[in-house]
């Protein structure tokens, strides 16, 4: 089904690429081919019969993505809109999953000037480099409430003083483990990645015995912007750095850098199965839920999925921050989600009530709670209906609100290049071809090649 949208997005788009691009010799009445198009897509979901007769119809469409539940939840959402608003049907795509893909296709409807997409769910590492062509959502009432979200992630999401997106969830890399294996054999929940593999180690022997396809570690090895996350946790953990430092310098070639990542090239297949260098979070977290694995390196939305009704592993787990290296502190990546208005959007302003709506406490307490997507917006950390369903949302602020952010605002609009760079460099490790030393030696040029930095 995902597929199918995708593919259904991709030829609306080139076909009205096409249709704009032969307008002059189009025939009158074949103009509206465009809008037709328009009408197919949004078919997928139900529009809503409340409008009166005589108001004019507005549709607006969403694209999001569909990690764990999120299309399921943005639906809802979508419904509790048209109901208050009966004018307008809002319609959710999803986009695939990996982060890297989800912003080639955004480029493909962005960079053609598409009015396909009016609101596009954006990458908190995305801002800098998707800033021109979305428009400043303080224009469109944001500026009223930009004050209850966390305010680096709102400094984030300005470019050149304005506001491109709004915070929708935030998002921080946490240690997943199965306390009740730690109880069996009496172990601690690791401090250290030395810790970790140990532990992991005889939790996989031990359990072997009942189940051979059972895994000490499960994370996110594919060559994408997950291992961009992944790795930057083992580096800043280490004392290692994040490849490019504030001060616009590539740092990537350092000692400490190089032992960690080597470190976690000799998990695969050790403690981690040969296949996590094709993983991301959906094999991870299947594997994990599935309980086939004893630790996991996620985001929080696996929590409420791990602890559902069908889940073998419900209440068996818990969550801890990462471990650290040997010269540093354990270290979280911070991710996270907003909302973006396109420039090219045919009614912008209620495409931006859209993203504001879904951003709104209301929604994002919604979202906590069925999904452990955490907000935005700090009061809704002391929301005793939130804490109760995801304790650790209090038990790890200090994780959330300190958490390692990637090199985005220093390296726009180049950050997507940069991040493909080290991404590809890191999986080369993962997989033997090179070891960090080389990998890592040669990194640098090509980051210098792509942002014109100094290395350190
Ligand atoms: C999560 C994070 C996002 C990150 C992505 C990588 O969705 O929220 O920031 O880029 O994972 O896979």
């Amino acid at each position: 089904m995902k597929k199918f949208l995708v593919l259904l997005l991709i030829s609306v788009l080139m076909l009205s690429v096409f249709m704009t691009g032969c307008s002059s010799d189009t025939p009158a009445e074949e103009a509206p081919a465009d809008e037709e198009s328009t009408e197919e897509v949004a078919t997928e979901e139900e529009t809503s019969e409340e409008a009166s007769a005589g108001d004019e119809m507005v549709e607006i469409n969403l694209i999001s993505g569909a990690v764990g539940q999120e299309l399921e939840l943005n639906k809802e959402i979508a419904e509790m809109y048209m109901d208050e608003n009966p004018n307008v049907v809002v319609n959710i795509f999803d986009s695939p999953d990996a982060a890297t893909d989800r912003l080639g296709l955004y480029l493909q409807f962005l960079e053609s000037k598409s009015s396909e997409v009016d609101v596009y769910q954006i990458d908190v590492i995305w801002p800098g480099d998707l800033a021109a062509h979305l428009v400043d959502l303080n224009e469109y009432g944001a500026e009223a409430v930009a004050d209850d979200h966390f305010a680096p992630i709102v400094e984030n999401n300005t470019v050149d003083g304005k506001l491109v997106a709004i915070p929708w969830f935030t998002d921080a890399g946490l240690l997943y483990y199965r306390s009740d294996l730690l109880e069996k054999y009496d172990l601690d929940v690791p401090a250290t990645w030395d810790e970790l593999e140990a532990s992991a180690k005889i939790i996989q022997e031990g359990e072997r015995a009942d189940n051979p396809d059972f895994w000490g570690y499960v994370w996110q090895g594919n060559a994408y912007e997950g291992l961009t996350c992944d790795a930057i946790e083992w580096l800043d953990s280490n004392g290692g750095g994040t490849v490019i430092n504030k001060d616009k310098e590539i740092t990537v070639f350092n000692e400490k850098a190089i032992e960690i990542v080597d470190q976690a090239a000799s998990w695969v297949g050790t403690i981690s199965p040969e296949g996590v260098t094709s993983f991301q979070e959906e094999e991870a977290r299947n594997m994990f839920q599935g309980g086939n694995a004893a630790f996991m390196r996620n985001w929080p939305y696996a929590y409420s999925l791990g602890n559902s009704d069908d889940s073998v592993i419900k209440g068996k787990f818990d969550v801890s921050p990462l471990p650290s290296g040997d010269s540093g502190s354990g270290a979280a990546a911070l991710g996270g989600w907003q909302l973006a208005v396109s420039k090219y959007s045919e009614n912008p302003e209620i495409a931006a009530d859209v993203a504001l709506y879904f951003a709104n406490e209301k929604s994002q307490k919604m979202r906590a709670i069925v999904g452990s997507y955490n907000p935005t917006i700090k009061s809704l950390y002391e929301d005793e209906d939130v804490l109760e369903a995801s304790p650790f949302f209090g038990s790890l602020y200090d994780v959330f609100v300190n958490a390692t952010p990637r090199p985005s605002t220093q390296t726009a609009p180049n950050y997507n290049a940069v991040s493909t760079a080290f991404f590809t460099s890191v999986h080369s490790v993962l997989t033997g071809e090179m070891d960090a030393e080389d990998a890592f030696e040669e990194l640098q040029y090509d980051l210098q090649d792509i942002t014109d930095f100094e290395i350190k």
